[in-house]
């Protein structure tokens, strides 16, 4: 994780690694950050377990509820939804007011092969909506790009507010950091407070501006946040746990597979991804945020991709899932499942505990990279400790299904562990 999207031309690969500084360089007051803000860089929140990650920060929204006829208030004019929880001067510190009777914490996904769920096609998801059963039906959430063009479908946000990886970069450099671009030219002022706002801005807006080759700061992000590679799966398919995960009704939401469409990059084009989401809104009972955002009422949320879940710690939006160990951080997450899940949270907990392992053995291998056995997302010779076995076998091939733990390193998935993994391994232990 955190590596470019394999295929990029050598001109794509510099945009990459030049986005990767400027989505991790911390950005000083003259360059735009605050007067209100959340962190100094996109980093400073998406770093784990490498820059374009996930983290454990987490925002505060908050708004009123809706009582005796009124609608849920966002509380727009005190700087509502979103709380900025720093400030570059102490007279203009935002605080949630007392106003709010409702607030939220939302934690940090990552961003990994952003730029491949941005190429998903409309029209599948569109179709996803469409085929499913009323009892899991969920909705298209509609957004125009902030960055202008049609309305599309949302495949960002816990709530999904945003289609692209161009409008997530505007939108969270101006409301995490407060940057100023040509897109969204307002500052936030703290709790709606103009006079405090103008009395702390010291820097005209538009803060972003066009660097010597012609890019903004919010095009930088784009383009690393576009060509990071997906999270890895291994093994790739054949699990009985995938079998059962379907079988319960997870993939009714979490929609296993998509083909990219034909986009500028070949490399992100007609590509098989692996994210495990419908990228729809679902009525999740008391899971809900309580915020109304977007299309998206209280107790609303969007599928959220699994890709990548074993890198996590706490899960869901506000991190209310923990556990000792990740079966355990599983069985939670799915507890918490209500609403339109409710049948498929009842059909998981009425598997045996042997085929519960199965599916959560399953959900192990999405964020997994082959030979990486104790997921740190790097190959080391701890992982050599837990190989060794496998080459010193009693048999000479070792024979291998998806469920075995030496599966990870059955790369070309013919259900052995031979020479042929053996080269690939000798290239990745070897830096090549
Ligand atoms: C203060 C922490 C913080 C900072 C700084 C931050 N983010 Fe995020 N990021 C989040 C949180 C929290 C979410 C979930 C937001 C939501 O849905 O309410 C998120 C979500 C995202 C997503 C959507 C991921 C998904 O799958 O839903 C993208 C893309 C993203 N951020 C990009 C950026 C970029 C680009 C920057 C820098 C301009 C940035 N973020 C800065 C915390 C942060
Ligand atoms: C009706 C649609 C639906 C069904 C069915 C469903 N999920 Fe989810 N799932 C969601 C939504 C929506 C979220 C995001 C919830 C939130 O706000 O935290 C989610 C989140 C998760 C997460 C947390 C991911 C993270 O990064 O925090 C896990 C794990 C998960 N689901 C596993 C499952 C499993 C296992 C099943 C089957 C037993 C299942 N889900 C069934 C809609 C569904």
């Amino acid at each position: 994780m955190g590596e470019p999207i394999p295929g990029l031309t050598p001109a794509q690969t510099t945009l990459f690694f030049e986005g990767q500084l400027a989505f991790a360089q911390p950005l000083t007051i003259g360059e735009g950050v605050g007067p209100i803000f959340n962190e100094v860089s996109c980093a400073s929140c998406h770093n784990i377990p490498a820059i374009g990650g996930f983290s454990t920060r987490r925002v505060t929204r908050f708004g009123v509820a809706a009582a005796g006829g009124n609608d849920f208030d966002p509380l727009e004019s005190l700087g509502g939804t979103l709380l900025q929880d720093q400030s570059l001067d102490l007279n203009c510190r935002e605080l949630v007011p007392v106003e709010a009777d409702v607030t939220a914490q939302r934690g940090t996904p990552h961003v990994f092969g952003a730029g491949l769920l941005e190429a998903i096609p409309d029209a599948d998801i569109i179709t996803n909506a469409a085929l499913q059963d009323p009892s899991v039906q969920g909705m298209v959430s509609m957004v125009l790009p902030l960055e202008g063009g049609a309305a599309k479908p949302a495949r960002f946000g816990w709530k999904g507010g945003i289609a692209t990886v161009h409008s997530f970069s505007i939108d969270a450099a101006l409301n995490e950091m407060g940057l100023t671009t040509p897109f969204l030219q307002q500052e936030n002022a703290p709790n709606g407070d103009l006079a405090a706002l103008a009395a702390c801005d010291t820097v005209s807006d538009p803060e972003d501006a066009p660097d010597g080759a012609g890019f903004l700061r919010v095009d930088r992000f784009t383009h690393f946040q576009r060509y990071l590679a997906p999270p890895p799966q291994t093994p790739k398919s054949g699990m009985t746990g995938e079998a059962l995960f379907a079988a319960v009704g997870c993939a009714d939401c979490h929609t296993p597979s998509y083909t990219t469409g034909t986009v500028a990059e070949a490399a992100l084009s007609n590509q098989v991804v692996r994210p495990y989401s419908d990228f729809l809104l679902h009525d999740m009972g008391a899971l809900g945020d309580q915020i109304v955002e977007g299309n998206a009422s209280e107790s609303v949320m969007m599928t959220r991709a699994l890709w990548g879940l074993a890198q996590r710690g706490a899960l869901l939006h506000d991190g209310r899932a923990t556990g000792a160990n990740f079966g355990g951080l599983i069985d939670q997450a799915v507890a918490e499942h209500g609403g339109q899940a409710a049948a498929s949270r009842a059909a998981y907990q009425a598997l045996s505990a042997a085929n519960r392992d199965l599916v959560v053995d399953f959900l192990l291998s999405l964020g997994r990279a082959e030979f990486d056995f104790d997921l740190d997302n790097a190959i080391t010779e701890f992982d050599w400790f837990f190989l060794e076995p496998l080459l010193t076998g009693p048999a000479p091939i070792q024979v291998v299904t998806p469920d075995d733990p030496g599966a990870i390193c059955d790369v070309d998935q013919d259900g052995d562990f031979d020479l042929v993994e053996f080269g690939k391994m000798q290239r990745v232990w070897t830096g090549q």
